[in-house]
């Protein structure tokens, strides 16, 4: 069989106006940054002087840096923008690591290790953000190549099939161009890979900093022989965070794993694990025409095993019935707080029970609203094609060459019609 890889539209690179990060900051988006800052902050002093400061600085130096104080409410709220996540209730209790002074890529990727530490906790996961040197007009931030500090490679094979995940063969590929060799089983946790400054680092994540789940069902104990397994922390690494015209490329950051991310996605889609067929077999499930449902079935007992398998390792998980009640008390309360909340219907229903959950039954605020985080094209073609980041390319001080590709920084999946998750 052939199993469908990742392609990216051949609309990704568009026509608009390429972004310019050696442009200096946007002064008005600054200012507003710093109005929201003082308003949700009464105690943090005196909006008008930190704003004629920042004026000032921005005029001097093109760019302003933020308090740690500005930095970690800048973080928080731009989770809570984010459209697409059904777990902002807990916002606030994002753990932000200062590690602005950090840069060297060998550095950046020891730290995203220790990220991965802090994030598992031993099992109760802590969301967490770790933000690395901004872009500055003279000279851009690192730049984390992966999509996540944790994703498992793709190896594709001679007959066309895929060993491992679909998503990464490119990136795989790209990696193993540089050196790197995975041992070839289904599940090879992917280096991580940094620029700044014209440098790139490649690093294997020791084994004890990735928390690993192997999926067993509560009734089924065959169920353990589909040697299937999946990271216990989600850490995003491939999107930028956006404060107050500041761009923070390299801010991996991570909460915890909802069960259908696994159980009705990455192990379930067609173009990623495909394991539906194999669930079924193994269920004894008449699967010889669509309509006996035996693509549900296997789906419910593929989710059963997530959810059951992560609790018994006693690592943090969700559930989609209970998250989406959480997202509505999340609603409920940013309603009362005088906010809206953006979000994203067909992000925020669960990929499968959809109508089971409160979450289907209304509609949403679609307003876009600052701090955020930003996937734009060039990092999603470092994290699922391997191509360089425009860092990569560069050295020292120098970092704009006229060979720079710019790319457009968003919007890839809004013009092409396709989901990019
Ligand atoms: N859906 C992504 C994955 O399966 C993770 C996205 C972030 N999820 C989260 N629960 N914080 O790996």
């Amino acid at each position: 069989m052939t199993v469908q890889t990742w392609e990216l539209p051949t609309t990704l690179t568009g026509t608009e106006s390429p972004p310019r990060p050696d442009a200096p900051v946007d002064v008005d988006e600054a200012v507003e940054f710093l109005r929201l800052y003082h308003t949700e902050n009464p105690d943090a002093g005196c909006a008008a002087h930190r704003i004629a400061w920042v004026r000032g600085e921005i005029e001097l130096t093109g760019t302003y840096q933020h308090t740690s104080e500005e930095l970690a409410f800048g973080a928080r709220v731009a989770w809570r923008n984010s459209a697409r996540c059904i777990g902002r209730l807990y916002w606030q209790s994002l753990r932000v690591r200062d590690l602005r002074a950090v840069r060297d890529p060998a550095e950046v990727s020891a730290h995203c290790v220790e990220h991965l530490r802090v994030a598992h906790n031993g099992g109760r996961i802590r969301p967490a953000i770790t933000v690395f040197a901004p872009d500055a007009p003279n000279r851009l931030g690192p730049r984390i190549w992966n999509e996540q500090l944790i994703r498992y490679a793709g190896y594709r094979t001679t007959d066309g099939s895929v060993v491992g995940d679909p998503r990464y063969v490119a990136f795989t590929d790209a990696v193993t161009a540089r050196g790197w060799r995975g041992a070839g089983t289904q599940f090879d946790v992917l280096p991580i890979v940094v620029s700044a400054d014209g440098e790139t680092h490649v690093r294997d994540v020791p084994r004890d900093a990735v928390a690993e789940v192997a999926i067993t069902h509560p009734d089924h104990r065959w169920f353990v022989e589909l040697g299937l397994r999946w990271h216990a922390v989600p850490a995003i690494s491939g999107m930028r965070l956006s404060i107050g015209g500041i761009t923070y490329p390299a801010a991996p950051f991570n909460g915890w794993y909802l069960g259908t991310e696994i159980g009705a996605r990455n192990l379930a889609d067609a173009n990623r694990y495909d394991v539906l067929p194999t669930v079924a077999r193994h269920l004894g499930l008449d699967t010889s025409s669509e309509r006996t449902l035996w693509r549900d079935t296997a789906l419910v007992e593929l989710n059963r095993a997530v959810l059951h398998s992560f609790e018994a390792a006693g690592a943090t998980i969700s559930d989609h019935h209970t998250e989406s009640a959480r997202f509505l008390k999340h609603l409920a309360k940013e309603e009362r707080a005088g906010r809206t909340c953006p979000a994203d219907w067909s992000w925020i229903v669960p990929p499968m029970s959809g109508a089971l959950t409160p979450v289907f039954h209304r509609y949403y605020d679609t307003d876009h609203l600052k701090p955020e985080y930003v996937v734009d094209d060039e990092g999603l073609r470092a994290a699922l094609e391997g191509v360089p980041p425009r860092v990569a390319q560069t050295r020292g001080d120098d970092p704009y060459s006229p060979l720079w590709t710019y790319l457009r920084t968003q919007g890839a999946e809004r013009r092409s019609g396709r989901r990019l998750d």
